[in-house]
Parts: C-alpha cells; sequence; structure tokens
C-alpha cells in the first residue's frame, strides 16, 4: 500500500506550472518535472555512469561510516527517506540498522516508489515500509505520523543542492518542523574543477542529454503538445558565481511551439533553465544548516574531497 499525501502535483500543476515558466522573461521550469517514470530510470542510469561521480563516492562514504552512523537515535526506530531513487544506498544503510522498524520512502513517482517499496519488503520482511507518495517541495505537515519513534532523515543524492540557498535553509526548517527532535544523513555534492563538473551533467553517452530532453517529451505527452525534439539541444554550464551546474534546453532556431493551446515562443539560442545542481563547501553548507535550524554533528568526506555526508540534529 502507497500512502498518497496531497499535494501531490497533478496534470493541472504541470500544466499551470509549465505554461508560466515557459511565459517568464527567462524561461525555466522546475527541475522535479525530470522525475516522471522515464525520467526516473533515466537517472538511475545516470548513476551508473563513470562520468556522474556523486553518486557511487556517497555510496563509498555512507559504507565506510554506515556503523558509525548506526549509533543515531533514529536508526532504531523510523528513517524517512527524501527523493528514495536509488535503492543501493538504502539497502546499504537498511543492512547495517538492524534495530530499525519503520522505512518511509518518500518520492514524487509513485511507480518508482511502488518498485523500491516492494523490493525493500522483501529483502527485510520484519521492517515495516510505509511509502509516501509527496511532492517535499510542498509542505510536509502531513507525512504519516510517528508517535514515539525516533526519526532519522536519510536525505541523499545531493538533492538539497536542487535548492537556492535560502530554499534550501527552508526546505531544512519544514523537515525540522515536521519531525522535531529527528536527526539527518545528508548528501551534498562539493566544489571542484569545472571539467569535472561539466562532464557530470554533460556525459559522453548523451544519458543526461536524454534526462534533460525527456522534459519536453514530457510536455508532449502530458499536454498535448508537439515540440520537435531536433530543435532543442541539452547544455550544463558552471555558473561560478552561484557555485551552481545549471543544465538548459537551448532551442536551435526561432520557432513557435504549442503547449496546451497556448503558443510559447523561442528565439534560436533561448534556453529553458530546467537544473539548479549546487555544490557547497563546508562554509556554504553550515549557514544552511544553522539557518534550517540543524546542528552539524559531523561530516564525512571521501579521499578525493569530492562530496560530503553531513549527520545533523534538529535544535
Ligand atoms: C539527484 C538531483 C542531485 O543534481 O546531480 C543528475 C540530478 N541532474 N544529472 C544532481 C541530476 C543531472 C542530481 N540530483
Amino acid at each position: 500500500m502507497t500512502k498518497h499525501v496531497s499535494p501531490v502535483p497533478q496534470d493541472q500543476t504541470f500544466r499551470a506550472e509549465v505554461l508560466s515558466g515557459l511565459k517568464a522573461d527567462r524561461k525555466f521550469l522546475s527541475s522535479k518535472w525530470l522525475y516522471d517514470d522515464v525520467g526516473s530510470h533515466l537517472f538511475e542510469a545516470i548513476t551508473e555512469l563513470d562520468a556522474y561521480y556523486p553518486t557511487r563516492t556517497e555510496f563509498t562514504i555512507l559504507k565506510e561510516n554506515a556503523r558509525q552512523y548506526a549509533r543515531l537515535p533514529g536508526a532504531r526506530g523510523a528513517m524517512v527517506e527524501l527523493g528514495s531513487g536509488s535503492s543501493r544506498k538504502t539497502d546499504l544503510l537498511l543492512g547495517t540498522f538492524q534495530d530499525l522498524s519503520v522505512y518511509m520512502p518518500v518520492d514524487i513517482s509513485a511507480n518508482h516508489l511502488k518498485e523500491a517499496g516492494e523490493r525493500v519488503r522483501r529483502a527485510y520482511p520484519s521492517l515495516a515500509v510505509i511509502p509516501v507518495t509527496a511532492d517535499f517541495t510542498q509542505p510536509l505537515g502531513n507525512l504519516p505520523l510517528l508517535p514515539e519513534l525516533p526519526v532519522l532523515v536519510f536525505f541523499p543524492g545531493s538533492t538539497i543542492g536542487n535548492f537556492e540557498r535560502s530554499e534550501a535553509a527552508a526546505l531544512l526548517q519544514r523537515i525540522r518542523d515536521a519531525m522535531p527532535g529527528a536527526s539527518m544523513i545528508v548528501g551534498v555534492d562539493r566544489p571542484k574543477s569545472e571539467d569535472i563538473l561539466v562532464t557530470a551533467y554533460d556525459d559522453p553517452a548523451g544519458i543526461t542529454a536524454a534526462f534533460n530532453q525527456n522534459l519536453l517529451q514530457r510536455i508532449n505527452r502530458e499536454l498535448g503538445a508537439s515540440i520537435d525534439l531536433q530543435s532543442f539541444t541539452h547544455k550544463a554550464i558552471w555558473n561560478a558565481a552561484e557555485s551552481r551546474v545549471e543544465m538548459h534546453l537551448v532551442s536551435l532556431k526561432d520557432q513557435d511551439v504549442e503547449i496546451g493551446g497556448e503558443t510559447i515562443s523561442f528565439r534560436q539560442d533561448e534556453t529553458i533553465h530546467t537544473e539548479n545542481s549546487h555544490k557547497y563547501d563546508e562554509k556554504a553548507f553550515a549557514e544552511i544548516a544553522d539557518e534550517g535550524g540543524w546542528r552539524i554533528l559531523g561530516q564525512d568526506t571521501d579521499k578525493d574531497g569530492l562530496f560530503s555526508v553531513y549527520t545533523l540534529q534538529a535544535v
């Protein structure tokens, strides 16, 4: 059984957000729309690419420190995973947290969540698995309550990097308010050479390009549009001033596109900004955690300092 907690994004929300984003002066679409079923599977493929270092690096850090994380109070209670995409990281923690009683994966993609939930149930029959379909960029107040159980929030993958600094702090605050007293394990990607960063978001096999382009296909599928996919190309750039990788879809020509009964005009080289992936160093992340109401218990990194895993305690 999957719990559906409102507000789950509905067709109306998608349509309204696509149209308002594409009518803006600088066209943009929220990166959360990248994760329909097709997009979620393409993202899984990205995590296995040589060029995409974050997933394997975070996995190594988690593996090296899992026994230490097992001492966090919530590791004996309920683990709430936000954006529960990748299975391997979860499996690693579930295998180590022998006394965990509840696993609550929260994801925007219902089918993805269903598959993941069923797999975990089979692997850990004594664990109560409570999948929740929800958009955690929206208020979290209506997550199912877990009275009496200490909570450990698992927020891997540097998903927090998809938010602007102030939004990231606001999100941490909402998590704290929804789960008072919780501890958290959060993955945060770090700044590094432009070359490594851009290759990670524009891989030679073109999987990231397909992931980004899928957003146009999704608009075609769900909003009855007929965007010519060949007329847009994937671009990843490092924005040093904002310390983030940006993904864009670049229009290769002047064109008018019909979407949901409206006409959207593109100039040649005009872009749709589809994702920000902020890279936070210790100082930047400490500020965000502090503003969000969390105390940093520790930080673990890999030997090359590519990625950080922080443990936090709600204050
Ligand atoms: C899982 C959202 C953190 O920003 O690195 C991967 C998504 N986008 N390649 C990231 C992503 C392009 C990923 N997050």
